[in-house]
C-alpha cells in the first residue's frame, strides 16, 4: 500500500485493519523504567503511533527544559502516557536550545537534554535535535560577548561537535539552521549572530561540523512560513542547491507548520515538499499546530474546532502524499502545554487534545478513523 494511501484506509476502518497491515512495530512502545505498562495488547491499536506504523514517525514537541519540576512528562501520568504512547519520535520543545544547554562559554548542561532523550529511549522512541544555529534562545553571555570572529566559529564548531557528538546515533533528524531567511527571501543578516560575524558560509560549516559528529542523522534546514511555494521557500530552494552543488551535506528540508485559522490552509503544501524532494532531500513537517481565535478566553465553538481538524488532516495528507517526508511532529499534543496562548495573545486551542487531555476533532483528523460516538440505546434500555 503507498504512503498516501494509508490514512485514507485508516478512515474506513477506524485505523485497525491499515494499522494491522502495515504496523511492524515501531508503535509499540516499552513503557518507561519504574512504572507499569501501558494498558497492553489491543488498546494500544488506538493510538496515532499505531496508525502510523512503520511510514511515517509522528511526533510531539515535548514539554519542559527549564527544571524537572516544571516539566510535565516528569510530573503528570496522562502527559508522560500520551506523550510516550501515543508518538514515535519526540522533539524537545526547548531542551536542545543554546540557552538551556549552555549557562556560560565553558559549561554544557545536559541534565534535561539527556532526562528527554532517556524517556524516549525508554518509549522506544526516535527523536529529532532542535536547534544548532538559530538567532533566537541564544544566551546573553554569547549575543552581547565581544568575540572575534575566529572565537566564535570556534565556540559553534566545539558546540556542534559535542552536541552533536553525545547524541550520535540517536537522533533521526536534525534542525541544523533555523529560520536564517525573512519572509521576503533576504538573509537575517543581522538578527542572526553567526550570519551577521562569519556570513552566510558558516551556515555550509555547520552542516560539515554535524556530518562529521554524527554521520547518521538527517540534517535539515527548518523553518515557518515556508508550506507553501513563496519567496521564503524559494530562497531555501536556491540556497541548498547551491550548497548541494558544492557538497554540503544537507539532507533535508522542513516545514514547521505553525498554522492558524484566520489565514487560509497552504493547498500547495504538498507541492512545496515535493520540489524539495526532486532536489534528493528529505522532507518533515516539525511543528505543527494550528490556532484559532479566542478573544477574552472563550472556549472553541463546534466549526471552530472541525476547521481545525481540517486543517491538520490536510497537513497529515501532504504529508502522506511526497515520498522522503518521513516525519510529522506537532508543536505540543495539548493545549494545557502550548506555546501558543504566550506567543499570540487572544489565539489558542491549536493542539489535538484540550487541557485536560481530551481528544478533540483535529486528533481524529491525523489519526484517520471516525470519532467514536456513543451507540444509540433501544428504547427498552433508556431507563
Ligand atoms: C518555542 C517554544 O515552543 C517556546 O516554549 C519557547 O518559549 C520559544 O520557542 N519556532 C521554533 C521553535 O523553531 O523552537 C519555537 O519554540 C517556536 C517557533
Amino acid at each position: 500500500m503507498k504512503r498516501r494511501e494509508i490514512l485514507t484506509a485508516a478512515m474506513t476502518t477506524g485505523g485497525a485493519i491499515a494499522g494491522l497491515t502495515l504496523g511492524t512495530g515501531t508503535a509499540t512502545a516499552a513503557p518507561a523504567a519504574g512504572r507499569p505498562p501501558a494498558a497492553p495488547g489491543l488498546a494500544k491499536k488506538d493510538t496515532l503511533a499505531f496508525a502510523a506504523g512503520s511510514e511515517i514517525r509522528i511526533g510531539t514537541a515535548l514539554s519542559g527544559a527549564w527544571a524537572p519540576e516544571t516539566s510535565p512528562y516528569l510530573q503528570e501520568g496522562p502527559y508522560r502516557d500520551i506523550a510516550g504512547g501515543e508518538f514515535t519520535s519526540l522533539t524537545a520543545e526547548n531542551h536542545m536550545k543554546w540557552q538551556p544547554l549552555r549557562p556560560d562559554r565553558d559549561t554544557f548542561d545536559f541534565t534535561e537534554a539527556d532526562s528527554m532523550m532517556d524517556f524516549a529511549a525508554a518509549n522506544g522512541q526516535v527523536a529529532r535535535g532542535h536547534t544548532l544555529l538559530w538567532h533566537s534562545q541564544n544566551p546573553d553571555w554569547l549575543e552581547e560577548g565581544s568575540f572575534s570572529a575566529e572565537e566564535l566559529r570556534a565556540i559553534l564548531r566545539e558546540h556542534i561537535e559535542t552536541v552533536v557528538g553525545r547524541y550520535a546515533g540517536r537522533i533521526h533528524q536534525w534542525d541544523v539552521a533555523n529560520e536564517i531567511f525573512h519572509e521576503d527571501g533576504a538573509l537575517r543578516a543581522q538578527e542572526n549572530l553567526w550570519i551577521r560575524e562569519l556570513g552566510i558560509g558558516i551556515v555550509a560549516e555547520a552542516f560539515h561540523w554535524a556530518r562529521a559528529a554524527d554521520p547518521q542523522a538527517q540534517l535539515f534546514f527548518n523553518d515557518y512560513n515556508v508550506d507553501g511555494i513563496n519567496p521564503k521557500s524559494d530562497a531555501y530552494h536556491a540556497l541548498i542547491q547551491d550548497l548541494l552543488a558544492d557538497g554540503v551535506p544537507v539532507d533535508g528540508f522542513s516545514t514547521q507548520g505553525h498554522l492558524s485559522t484566520r489565514y487560509g490552509f497552504p493547498g500547495d503544501l504538498a507541492e512545496n515538499l515535493q520540489r524539495f524532494a526532486d532536489l534528493g532531500l528529505r522532507t518533515a513537517i516539525t511543528e505543527l499546530d494550528v490556532r484559532m481565535d479566542l478573544p477574552d478566553g472563550a472556549a472553541p465553538t463546534e466549526e471552530q474546532l472541525a476547521q481545525q481538524a481540517e486543517y491538520y488532516r490536510r497537513a497529515t495528507e501532504a504529508a502522506l502524499a511526497v515520498e522522503g517526508c518521513e516525519s510529522l511532529t506537532v508543536w505540543g499534543f495539548t493545549d494545557a502545554y502550548s506555546w501558543v496562548p504566550d506567543t499570540f495573545p487572544g489565539e489558542g486551542a491549536a493542539t489535538l487534545l484540550d487541557e485536560e487531555y481530551r481528544r478533540k476533532p483535529a486528533y481524529y483528523a491525523v489519526r484517520g478513523g471516525e470519532r467514536p460516538r456513543r451507540p444509540s440505546r433501544p428504547d427498552a434500555l433508556t431507563h
